[in-house]
C-alpha cells in the first residue's frame, strides 16, 4: 500500500571536476565527497553505471578565474573536456547535465557580471544574460544533454533557449534552478567549488526563505521561457515549496536539490553515531519524493543505489 517509492532512476549524481589535479581530493566539509581530475571520470561514471545510475550533473573547478568567467566557456575548459570525454565513452547510455553558472569561474564569486557603482557593487542582470548564454552553448557543443542554469538571473532560461535554438541545439534540454533560495545550506558546496563570494551575498538574486508564492511565479516564468525541468533548492528544508510547485505545475518534471549542507548535517550526525545513516537518509529522500519531486540531485546517490539493491527497511 506504499504511496511513495524510491527508484535508482530518480537520482542525479553530482560530480566535482577540478582542473590541474592528478588524484581525487577529499572535501573536508563533505565527508565522502571528492573532487575528481578529468581523467578519472570514465572510471567513476562506469562504477555508478554498474549500480544503475545514469544521470550526472557536473560542477567545474577551473584552473583560473577572472571577472568575466572566461574559463566557464573556454573550448578546453574543465567542464567542456569532461563532457566530451564522457560522451565519447558512454554515448547515449548516460544523461549529462552541466551546471551553468559563473560563480566558480569568477574572481568575485558571483552568479553574474559585477558592475562597480558609486556605493559598492551590483550584479548586472541583463549584462549577465549574454555570458550565461555563451556558457550554455559551449556546454551543449561539448555534449551536455541538459544545461542547468543556476544563477537565478531574470530571463536566463529564455536567453539560453534562444542561443541553443539558433545554433542547432533544439534538442538540448534546460533544467532551471527556478526556486533557488538564498540558503546557508550551500556553505560546504562553496568550500568544494571555491565559490564563496569575495564580497556581498547572493540575496539580490536568490530567493527569500520567507516566500513560497514567489516560487510559483519564478517557476511559471521559467516554463514560459522554455524550461523542460524545474527545480526547488534546497530540498529537505523546502518540502512545502516542492508540494506547492508540483500541485501548480503537475505536468512538468520537478527536480529537488538535496544540497551540500543538508548532506553534511546527516553525515555529521551519522559519523557521530547519533542517527542510523541508512534509515535516516532513506527517510529524508523518501520525504522529498513524497513532497512531489520526480528527480533528486543528491550526494547520497551512490550510497542510495547500493542501499536500494540491498533492500530497504520499509
Ligand atoms: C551555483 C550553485 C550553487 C550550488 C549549486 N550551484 C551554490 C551557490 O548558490 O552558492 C549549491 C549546491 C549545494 O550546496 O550542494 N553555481
Amino acid at each position: 500500500m506504499a504511496e511513495t517509492n524510491l527508484s535508482i532512476d530518480d537520482f542525479i549524481v553530482p560530480l566535482f571536476v577540478r582542473d590541474g589535479i592528478s588524484e581525487p581530493e577529499p572535501i573536508s566539509s563533505m565527508p565522502g565527497v571528492v573532487r575528481f581530475p578529468v581523467e578519472y571520470l570514465p572510471k567513476v561514471v562506469q562504477s555508478h553505471v554498474e549500480l544503475g545510475l545514469k544521470q550526472f550533473i557536473l560542477f567545474g573547478v577551473p584552473s583560473y578565474k577572472d571577472d568575466i568567467a572566461s574559463s566557464a566557456y573556454a573550448r578546453d575548459g574543465v567542464i567542456q573536456r569532461s563532457l566530451r570525454l564522457l560522451k565519447e565513452t558512454f554515448g547515449e547510455s548516460v544523461l549529462l547535465y552541466a551546471d551553468e553558472c559563473t560563480d566558480e569561474y569568477t574572481s568575485h564569486g558571483h552568479c553574474g557580471i559585477v558592475k562597480r557603482q558609486e556605493k559598492g557593487y551590483r550584479v548586472d542582470n541583463d549584462e549577465s544574460l549574454k555570458v550565461h548564454a555563451t556558457i550554455a552553448l559551449s556546454q551543449a557543443e561539448a555534449g551536455a544533454d541538459v544545461v542547468a542554469p543556476s544563477s537565478m538571473m531574470d530571463g536566463v532560461v529564455g536567453a539560453i533557449r534562444k542561443a541553443l535554438d539558433e545554433n542547432g541545439f533544439q534538442e538540448t534540454l534546460i533544467m532551471a534552478y527556478s526556486a533557488k533560495y538564498a540558503s546557508s545550506f550551500y556553505s560546504p558546496f562553496r568550500d568544494a567549488a571555491f565559490s564563496r563570494p569575495a564580497f556581498g551575498d547572493r540575496r539580490s538574486y536568490q530567493m527569500d526563505p520567507r516566500n513560497s508564492s514567489e516560487a510559483l511565479r519564478e517557476v511559471e516564468l521559467d516554463i514560459e521561457e522554455g524550461a523542460d525541468i524545474v527545480m526547488v533548492k534546497p530540498a529537505h528544508t523546502y518540502l512545502d515549496v516542492l508540494r506547492r510547485v508540483k500541485e501548480s505545475f503537475p505536468e512538468y518534471p520537478l527536480a529537488a536539490y538535496h544540497v551540500s549542507g543538508e548532506y553534511s548535517l546527516l553525515k555529521a550526525a551519522a559519523l557521530n553515531g547519533w542517527i542510523d545513516e541508512k534509515s535516516a537518509v532513506l527517510e529524508v529522500t523518501t520525504a522529498i519524493r513524497r513532497a512531489g519531486a520526480d528527480l533528486i540531485i543528491t550526494y547520497y546517490a551512490e550510497q542510495l543505489a547500493k542501499w536500494l539493491r540491498e533492500g530497504v527497511p520499509f
